[in-house]
């Protein structure tokens, strides 16, 4: 079958889907965005978190047939710049996390950082307070991580909060 939809503002066609093929294999095998990861398959980890129409969910959840019409944003919407090319920067989650040291083998990273940047613009992003421990744990609590034991992905996520919350006070 053939499934278009938007991803990360550009609208594509995926042809020859299997009906059982996931949101996540069309993204990565497909459409050549590698950065939502697999790692259970089974909508446990956390790491093929994407925001479809929006709300992020796991990709490895949805099939390919329903993203047909959808909107779709994966990790690499959170750098800076436009393109698929090297020369685009880290956005402020991405290095706010590369700074905080909460990247060990990254696998459970792309997955972070979109539950992350969520987060944030619920929270500083839409002009509340930055989210405190207890709400930065919650939030993630559906992204597992064999590596890090947590504690610098939540440095991460305050660092990243300040950021956003310093740029949006000097922007107004
Ligand atoms: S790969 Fe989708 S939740 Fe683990
Ligand atoms: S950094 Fe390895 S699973 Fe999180």
């Amino acid at each position: 079958m053939r499934v278009s939809f938007n991803v990360n503002g550009e609208d594509v066609t995926a042809d020859n889907v299997w009906p059982g093929e996931s949101l996540l294999y069309v993204l990565r095998e497909r459409l050549g965005l590698p950065g939502s990861k697999n790692a259970c398959e089974q909508g446990e980890c956390g790491s093929c978190t994407v925001y479809f129409d929006g709300v992020t969910a796991c990709s490895c959840m949805i099939a390919a047939g329903q993203a047909e019409g959808r909107e779709v944003r994966t990790v690499e919407s959170l750098a800076e710049g436009s393109g698929k090319g090297g020369d685009r920067a880290l956005g402020t989650v991405q290095e706010a996390f590369v700074e905080a040291g909460a990247v060990q083998c990254g696998f459970c990273t792309p997955g972070l950082l979109v539950q992350t940047d969520d987060l944030l613009e619920r929270t500083v992003g839409a002009g509340g307070q930055a989210p405190g421990d207890a709400e930065i744990r919650e939030a993630l609590a559906g992204n597992l991580c064999r590596c890090t034991g947590y504690e610098k992905i939540i440095d991460a996520v305050h660092l990243a909060a300040a950021r956003r919350a310093e740029a949006a006070g000097s922007s107004s």
